[in-house]
């Protein structure tokens, strides 16, 4: 501290004890918050006026006047409030009338925080305000996924012990490191993380203090891989479906070498990737933005269960995501006992995540609309195959504690027998019932070859009597033309 601010301090102390002294009650001050950059509001209210038009003193401690107008209704403003003619304060003629002469100030920066005080000609007490400024920033602005980034929320002039939250998208944050510091006058939070995809969005710090509170807001946004946002994301899939599996780079992000392998499982010893499935297909997709590296699996089988992993190099950092493929499939069971009836178990390669499944019977509408029947909860199904209201699709739903995880549908199918007689079986879907019907076309084919062959074969001796005659017959002519005189 100098000798000048010295001074003015004391005057200051000075002025607060007469003002004190000569009214003879405490004034009041007025906590007021304000986000950097936006308008502040410094309250100056009184129930009564005295005068239509009184003289106003606005002056803020250690630097003199901000805005005064006189009984004549002329206005002066301090010198570093009007600048080039644009005053940033104003203090709206229109509401003195009701008592208020409250002070705007626009776009508010750090150094306009500190105690200010109003003064109303003929109006005992002078309002004071403290007006704290706070401002969230973000270093460095765009952090790369991985690397350290701070979020800080200064308040100025520091209030003693304050509350602080932070709010990302509108949620509580509880930081893994947060720092609480006085630097100077100013009261700082600091949150430092890891920058993931996780932590992007809108960060408030709340700020606390008797009674009266504030927040200021900073977007973050972290370039790397913004989808799948964290690491070991589950995707389901069902047998026989396609799946893509995601890997989507900050927009205008584009990676170098980009790279998806499939892991093996954690058991190995050393993390080596095996191969990708047959039916993988990396990101070629002209239609595919050129941050986008997702890929597709056209036809997922039971043997692509398991972690695969895409990476890619941006601004010298590699950037990785794993994501764990989980495969559904249904299990059909007939049990040999129990004429027509079977159970139905819905298997996933990882149950983990999911805490219920659901049995949905499908049922559509002569307009092909769908609807939805629930039947029950649980693993597995039991149905009567030879009820006809249990043909059709069925789906085994599951879900997880956030929600819907994917469903497997199943198609139980009518079969009509050589007999007439209706009977049931289970089937998997399409691709399944096409194998089935191709089999069973060619088991005909050879039964109608084999048929026919028999019947050929038969064919030559079906008649033996008549052979026989035939057989007579020549023989007698033979003969009756060897001894013509035999006659
Ligand atoms: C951020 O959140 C705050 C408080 O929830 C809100 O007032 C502000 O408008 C938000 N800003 C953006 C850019 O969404
Ligand atoms: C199964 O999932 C698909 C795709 O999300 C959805 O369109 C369908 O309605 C679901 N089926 C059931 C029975 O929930």
């Amino acid at each position: 501290m100098n000798l000048n601010s010295v001074i003015m301090t004391l005057e200051y102390f000075i002025f607060v004890l007469t003002t004190f002294l000569m009214t003879g009650a405490q004034s009041e001050v007025t906590e007021v918050f304000a986000e950097a950059g936006s308008q502040a509001v410094l309250p100056c209210r009184y129930s009564s006026t005295s005068y239509d038009s009184p003289g106003i003193l606005w002056i803020k401690t250690n630097k003199g006047t901000v805005w005064r107008k006189q009984k004549s209704g002329l206005q002066f403003w301090g010198s570093s409030w009007s600048q080039k003619g644009i005053q940033r304060v104003h203090c709206p003629h229109s509401q003195f009338e009701r008592g208020d002469y409250s002070l705007q100030i626009n776009s508010v920066r750090e150094e306009d925080g500190g105690v200010y005080s109003c003064t109303v000609e003929g109006q005992g007490d002078e309002y004071m305000v403290m007006l704290r400024i706070i401002r969230v920033s973000i270093s460095p602005s765009v952090p790369i996924s991985g690397k350290d980034v701070s979020v800080t929320c200064d308040v100025t002039p520091g209030p003693q012990g304050p509350t602080v939250q932070w709010m990302l998208n509108d949620s509580p944050f509880l930081p893994q490191t947060g720092i609480l510091e006085t630097n100077g006058e100013t009261f700082d939070s600091i949150v430092r993380e890891k920058a993931t995809a996780r932590l992007t969005g809108n960060w408030t710090c709340v700020v606390g203090y008797k009674g009266k509170e504030g927040r200021a807001s900073a977007a973050l946004s972290v370039k790397g891989i913004i989808q799948p946002a964290t690491d070991d994301t589950k995707v389901y899939a069902a047998v026989g479906s396609a799946v893509t599996l995601p890997c989507v780079f900050t927009p205008g992000l584009i990676p170098a070498l980009p790279v998806w392998e499939k892991l093996q499982p954690v058991s190995h010893l050393k993390p080596a990737a095996s191969r990708l499935p047959a039916s993988f297909s990396p990101s070629s997709q002209s239609s595919q933005a050129p941050w986008d590296k997702s890929a597709i699996l056209k036809e997922v089988g039971l043997k692509d269960e398991g972690r695969y992993r895409c990476s890619g190099t941006v601004q010298g950092q590699r950037l990785a995501r794993n994501i764990q493929l989980i495969v559904a499939t249904i299990d059909n069971s007939v049990p040999s006992k129990k004429k027509g009836a079977g159970t139905l178990t819905c298997q996933l390669s990882d149950t983990s995540e999911v805490t219920e499944y659901e049995w949905v019977h499908v049922t559509y509408d002569p307009s092909a609309t769908q609807s939805f029947r629930s039947i029950q909860k649980g693993k597995t199904l039991s149905l009567n195959q030879v009820s006809e209201e249990n043909w059709g699709e069925w789906a085994c739903r599951f879900s997880g504690k956030e929600g819907n995880l994917g469903n497997i549908t199943y198609h139980v199918q009518m079969m009509s027998g050589l007999s007439g007689q209706k009977s049931s079986g289970f089937s998997y879907t399409t691709a399944a019932v096409v194998g089935l019907s191709f089999l069973l076309l060619v088991l005909l084919l050879i039964l109608a070859q084999l048929y026919k062959n028999h019947q050929r074969r038969k064919g030559i001796f079906q008649y033996p009597a008549l052979e026989t005659i035939v057989h007579t017959i020549s023989n007698e002519r033979e003969e009756r033309e060897r001894n013509p005189m035999k006659k």
